[in-house]
């Protein structure tokens, strides 16, 4: 700690008062992704130092999700994103299990994603010389949400898992509103000139247009599995023999019933003339989602990813003369991921692996029925988003109950 820190603190104020930072330039497509990053050198000067580590305990799609937010707060900020998980010791838990091939040794989300590690980014150097723990003290004693210091010349603002999304929740979608998104767009970098215009049509006319849809078309293409990941993924999806097309549905219960889908449960059962929480169920039956389906237009083969194949199981067995033939994911495995509490190492890896597989069938599907109160239906709904050539477009995705916007990217 030889080198001496000014530590400056960001108010809500300046949150947007960002003004003429170089762009970082990302490329689009995964092949583009080679010939682009050795033509052009991230900007070290000035750093989004991303630490992820306070919230591995929530669900898989939790942490991704927050991931997003982490790459919208870089863009927004012009800052080159470094995400920095704590390496594995023997007193730390690995977040998403232990892999058998005990090569990868850090913890948290570049055990499954392709994030700008610190372990491996080339402005890591450049960061002031703190480790993990020293860090995670500095902003744990501040009360703000988001800390800025500058080392020789380099400023890094550092925010962790929980403090950037209560920050972002309650301000940026607000504030963004009065943002001028061409702008915004063009600093998230790789992005062409049509999405350009798309943004600049949207705003300049007023249309009814989502200009989320188009952030999320964007940012969707930078969230990839990490490549020594990619085969393994690959060998599950082929034991599923998914055809061409079929539908999916994603079905969250568990631990949701009881807070955050409590209200949707009550909308929906209320839509129905049950008001009384003694004649229905606690849950959005099966029957909901299967009501969004078109018989005979739709692929008739139906995967569903759930956290409750119990119940799910009873109730396909009293759909009669269904035109859907009905695959459960989660024959055998509870709650694939949707929570990260399972004490032994190799079988919480293999649940990781299992929801990876789960969210690859559920963002591959035709058709998609789910909800957007959970992360899962929400990153499902980002990833089914992408431009064409012209615009960002939604791959069917449906809402069996509750919301049917995203309120923003990334919650
Ligand atoms: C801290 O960083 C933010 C974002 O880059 C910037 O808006 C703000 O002016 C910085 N504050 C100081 C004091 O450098
Ligand atoms: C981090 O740095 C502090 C202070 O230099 C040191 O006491 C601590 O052991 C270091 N932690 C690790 C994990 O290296
Ligand atoms: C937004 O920013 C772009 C690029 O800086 C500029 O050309 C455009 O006029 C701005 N639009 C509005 C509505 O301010
Ligand atoms: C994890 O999965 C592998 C193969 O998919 C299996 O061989 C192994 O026994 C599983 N481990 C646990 C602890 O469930
Ligand atoms: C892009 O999608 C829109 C909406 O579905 C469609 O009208 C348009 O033709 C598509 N453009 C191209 C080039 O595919
Ligand atoms: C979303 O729901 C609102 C009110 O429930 C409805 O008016 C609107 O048409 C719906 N939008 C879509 C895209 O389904
Ligand atoms: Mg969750």
């Amino acid at each position: 700690m030889a080198t001496f820190a000014f530590i400056s603190i960001i108010s809500l104020q300046f949150f947007f008062s960002e003004t003429n930072v170089s762009p970082i330039i990302r490329p689009q497509t995964s092949k583009d992704i080679d010939s682009l990053a050795k033509a052009s050198r991230p900007d070290c000067s000035q750093l989004f130092l991303y630490l992820p580590h306070d919230i591995s305990n929530n669900g898989i799609c939790s942490q991704l999700q927050n991931y997003i937010l982490a790459l919208h707060v870089a863009a927004t900020f012009h800052r080159t994103l470094i995400v920095w998980d704590p390496v594995t010791e023997s007193t730390t838990r690995p977040i998403f299990g232990c892999s058998p091939d005990a090569e990868h040794l850090s913890t948290g989300l570049s055990q499954i994603l392709d994030v700008p590690s610190s372990r491996s980014h080339a402005c890591a150097s450049a960061l002031c010389p703190f480790n993990h723990s020293e860090w995670t003290r500095l902003l744990s004693s501040s009360t703000n949400d988001f800390v800025n210091l500058t080392c020789d010349d380099v400023s890094v603002m550092v925010s962790g898992g929980r403090r950037l999304r209560r920050q972002y929740l309650q301000r940026l979608h607000e504030t963004s509103q009065q943002m001028n998104y061409t702008q915004w767009v063009s600093s998230i970098g790789g992005v062409t000139s049509t999405q350009i215009d798309w943004f600049q049509q949207i705003q300049e006319h007023q249309q009814d247009d989502d200009p989320w849809l188009g952030v999320a078309a964007l940012l969707a293409p930078r969230i990839q599995w990490q490549p020594f990941l990619q085969p393994l993924i690959a060998h599950h999806l082929q034991t599923f023999n998914l055809p061409q097309s079929y539908t999916a549905l994603h079905i969250r219960r568990g631990d949701k019933l009881k807070r955050e889908a409590a209200a949707m449960v009550r909308n929906y059962w209320a839509s129905r003339g049950e008001t009384d929480p003694r004649n229905h169920p606690n849950y959005i039956p099966l029957e909901a989602y299967v009501a969004q389906l078109h018989p005979g237009q739709d692929p008739s083969l139906v995967y569903i990813a759930t956290d409750d194949p119990v119940t799910i199981r009873d109730e396909i067995e009293q759909l009669t003369a269904t035109p859907w033939t009905f695959h459960l994911l989660a024959n055998q495995r509870l709650q694939s991921g949707h929570m990260n509490t399972e004490p032994d190492c190799h079988a919480r890896y293999n649940m990781t692996i299992d929801a990876i597989v789960d969210l690859e069938v559920m963002i591959r599907s035709q058709v998609f029925v789910g909800e957007l109160n959970s992360n899962w239906g929400r990153f499902i709904h980002t990833k089914r988003t992408e431009f064409n050539s012209t615009k960002p477009i939604l791959r069917d995705f449906r809402i069996a109950a509750g919301d049917n916007h995203t309120r923003y990217l990334g919650q």
